[in-house]
């Protein structure tokens, strides 16, 4: 195998490939080749093959000679997952802070950590290991809330580009309803440090290979006029959009401070489409307490949800009715929210979407509200994909798209009394996973071809 980050030649999988195809269908492909070029594409993934041998040299000759690698019987190759939203410089607040409501969690313990990365030491020293952490655990492709600081958010995309995951990053711009320091000079200024961030982005990835710029507002409550309609244009970009990261409708006193700092608008997507803010690269977070208007807008306007039902639940927010969503075409990815949130690892928020939407089902008795598995798995990794824009180049399996890929193993020890007498069953297999599995079973971790983390390495 290629040592950790460095540029792989061909390479061919031979063995269990799990993917999405869409929301209700899961592929799995228990003799599957993939193949992969130099440069981390997808170039072939055939369904059937006797052999890897075959794969290389019968079907495909110019992968003769490609870095083969067979997979044992209980193990499959699974898409990168993608966190659709990861507050950064909130990690060292993991599984703290859950007495409160979302505002005085945000008063309490998040406005005090996002200050102090005024000092950008601690920026390195926190981000460093935990985008080493993130990668172990799966995440190739995060989209991160940074803080005002744009030393602090550049020194992030430094550090996601050296380690290899593909990151949406932006400086969080903040100018009223903050406390404990959390908030920047002026207008002037929040829009200065942003174009800051942005243009270095562009400076280290002027083709946007794997580190991508973002306009950040808090949210409405936390952004005036002025400075919303500023950042509204810089997301427009005079027509190449940049991505937008928010908060929107994630509790219904949230939603009337951002209608009282906003009048003129009677709802948050409204709000939001009106500065400009609301389009195809657009991630909006949360999306609970939504108007039909709300609803309308966002489809209309093709921007995504990062639902995160882990954060959701802490805050005591309420339950993202994604049955609904789904419904009207609306795109929806999960996040992580960390650390409104307490786990990082996408996996658990598949569980926890699972286990809110039983109880969408509990409180209303309809049974359609509740996700499937194939949805579950489909929302952190394609859905993810759609939400952060990128579902042409990652998410799942196509030809043509990007090797992100986790090598899963649920033949390891820890596993063992899970699996048991379902060793079999591929699709029992997939479940146990999900489930039940934990970064033990994360062997490899590849992003765009590239090792760069997993239990072997
Ligand atoms: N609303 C505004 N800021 C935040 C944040 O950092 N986390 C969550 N969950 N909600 C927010
Ligand atoms: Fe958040």
């Amino acid at each position: 195998p290629a040592p950790m980050g460095h540029k792989s030649g061909k390479q061919v999988f031979y063995g269990r490939v799990v993917h999405s195809k869409s929301l209700t269908e899961l592929e799995i492909l228990p003799r599957a080749a993939l193949g992969v070029t130099e440069t981390g594409t997808i170039a072939f993934l055939d369904s059937s093959v006797a052999s890897a041998t075959d794969a290389c040299k019968k079907y495909h000759p110019d992968f003769d000679g490609a870095t083969c690698t067979t997979l044992e019987p209980l193990q499959f190759l699974f898409p990168g997952l993608v966190d659709t939203h990861l507050h950064a410089p909130q990690w060292p607040n993991l599984a703290l802070g859950m007495e409160g409501d979302l505002k005085e969690w945000l008063h309490n313990y998040t406005d005090p950590i996002e200050a102090s990365y005024k000092n950008n030491e601690k920026a390195e020293r926190v981000y460093s290991a935990m985008v080493r952490r993130e990668l172990e655990l799966g995440t190739t492709t995060c989209a991160y809330n940074s803080t005002i600081h744009y030393q602090a958010t550049n020194t992030l995309a430094d550090i996601c580009r050296k380690q290899g995951q593909r990151a949406i990053i932006g400086k969080l711009c903040i100018l009223i309803n903050s406390t404990h320091g959390n908030w920047e000079d002026s207008v002037e200024k929040s829009l200065e440090d942003e174009m800051k961030s942005v243009d270095y982005i562009r400076s280290i990835d002027p083709k946007g290979e794997m580190i991508l710029p973002c306009i950040q507002p808090r949210g409405g409550a936390y952004c005036p006029p002025d400075l919303m309609a500023g950042l509204g244009k810089q997301a427009q970009n005079g027509g190449e959009l940049i991505h937008v990261q928010a908060h929107m409708c994630e509790t219904t006193t949230d939603i009337k401070e951002a209608l009282k700092t906003h009048p003129k608008y009677s709802s948050y997507a409204e709000m939001y489409k009106a500065y400009g803010m609301l389009h195809e690269k657009s991630i909006m977070a949360h999306c609970i307490h939504l108007t039909e208007t709300d609803m309308d807008l966002l489809k209309e306007q093709k921007a995504g949800v990062a639902h995160n039902p882990n954060s959701n639940t802490c805050l005591r927010d309420g339950e993202c009715r994604v049955r609904e969503l789904l419904d009207r075409g609306i795109k929806v990815g999960l996040g992580t929210d960390c650390s409104a949130g307490y786990s990082t690892f996408i996996l658990d928020a598949m569980r926890q979407a699972s286990n809110v939407s039983r109880h969408l089902v509990i409180h209303t008795g309809e049974e359609r509200l509740k996700l499937s598995f194939e949805e579950i798995v489909y929302l952190g990794t394609m859905g993810g994909a759609q939400v952060v824009a990128l579902d042409d180049k990652i998410g799942n399996f196509e030809v043509g798209k990007q090797f992100d890929a986790l090598l899963v193993d649920v033949g390891i020890e820890s596993m063992s009394a899970y699996v048991g007498e379902h060793k079999d069953d591929d699709s029992a297999l997939v479940k146990k996973w999900v489930f039940l599995g934990d970064d033990r079973s994360i062997r490899k971790v590849y992003v765009g071809g590239k090792l760069v983390a997993g239990k072997d390495t």
